[in-house]
């Protein structure tokens, strides 16, 4: 097995095979969080990169059976900002110190090309890079969001095996969202993708398929997230919640795509108090402290026990640096672009 950390170390590549035995094998789990966390270092360096997020929509016209936002999640209180709003909320990121802004949503149609330019547009006048983060559009969508100004996308893939996506999303279909990731990267955004870990029926090789597949689209960022079953969903009694092998495909995600920026993602920490932390020693460089204002995030319940629910944005963003120093580690003081996506505008 270290031989195997080894090679991936060096020549970031493994096979599948390769991927599937780290994966099962749990007695190198620290070797592997360990060697993540030096090709981190060598590759993007010691600083941790800020995002924003204004979860600005909690209304769906989809149905995953994973989450919270589905329609027919019919107990949860829907709620949606307005333009000033969200804008004002940017505007105010700005004023505490972050860069970059995350406009995230469910795919809410109130939303259309028209006012995501507008509120695009706003944000891009206060000099903030943005991030979009609201699903499934046409190729003409994302071409005039991007001429509105918008510098980066996140559109996780979810899981590479097609029977399992067509499972857990109904009416939904993995090569149209397979095709809105290439749609995104042929538009020059730097593009964010990633999967759930720990889907009933999801298997190590299917796993491996998604750590490959991250690299074979050529992603920028990569957020891994441990599925957290939520209780108003048809799969309340699945098992889930499981953050080691999340921070295992994370790790190796790290050491198959060095140069690419990696979130310590939310539902990490919500499975552990230290979720975060350990996901920042084993190969992420990223952390998105949630901006929502307090009365919304309640609502934005994608799973149950986010630990940011009660919070202000400042408070927000003052525990993520108060954990970023504890690690001695910096915060990014630039706008944050992968090494990866900067190396291809050359
Ligand atoms: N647990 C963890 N992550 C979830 N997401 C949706 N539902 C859950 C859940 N129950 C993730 C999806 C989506 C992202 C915004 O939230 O991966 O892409
Ligand atoms: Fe909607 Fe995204 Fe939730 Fe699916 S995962 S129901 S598309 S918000």
């Amino acid at each position: 097995m270290l031989n195997l950390i080894e090679k991936a170390m060096n020549t970031h590549n493994l096979s599948k095979e390769e991927l599937i035995s780290l994966l099962k094998d749990d007695n190198y789990f620290e070797d592997l969080l360990f060697a993540a966390n030096q090709v981190r270092k060598k590759y993007v360096g010691d600083e941790i990169h800020l995002r924003g997020l204004i979860e600005f929509s909690n209304f769906c016209k989809n149905n995953c059976l994973y989450c919270g936002l589905r329609r027919d999640n019919k107990k949860l209180i829907r709620y949606r900002m307005d333009e000033e709003t969200i804008v004002s909320l940017a505007s105010h990121a700005k004023q505490i110190g972050l860069k970059t802004v995350v406009l995230q949503s469910g795919e809410d149609l109130h939303f259309n090309t028209e006012r995501m330019c507008l509120i695009i547009r706003a944000i891009k006048d206060l000099g903030l890079a943005l991030t979009l983060s609201i699903g499934e559009k046409t190729k003409e969508e994302y071409a005039a969001y991007r001429e509105a100004g918008a510098d980066r996308y996140l559109i996780r893939i979810e899981t590479t095996d097609k029977k399992l996506y067509a499972e857990n999303d109904p009416d939904m279909s993995w090569e149209e969202r397979a095709q809105c990731i290439r749609n995104l990267k042929s538009l020059g955004y730097e593009l964010g993708s990633g999967c759930l870990v720990g889907l009933p029926n999801q298997t190590l090789s299917s796993l491996a398929e998604d750590i490959l597949f991250f690299k074979k689209t050529d992603c920028d960022m990569i957020g891994i997230g441990p599925f957290i079953p939520h209780p108003d969903t048809p799969l309340k009694n699945a098992k889930g919640k499981e953050l080691n092998l999340s921070l295992k495909v994370m790790a190796l995600t790290r050491l198959l795509l060095p140069d690419i920026n990696i979130p310590a993602t939310t539902a990490m920490e919500t499975l552990a108090p230290d979720g975060q932390a350990k996901a920042l020693n084993g190969g992420a460089n990223v952390i998105m402290p949630n901006i929502t204002l307090t009365n919304y995030r309640k609502f934005y319940q994608l799973y149950p026990g986010k630990t940011t629910t009660g919070y202000t944005p400042d408070d927000s963003l003052q525990k993520v640096i108060d954990k970023i120093h504890a690690l001695g580690r910096t915060v990014g003081l630039g706008y944050g672009q992968s090494p990866h996506w900067q190396k291809e505008q050359k």
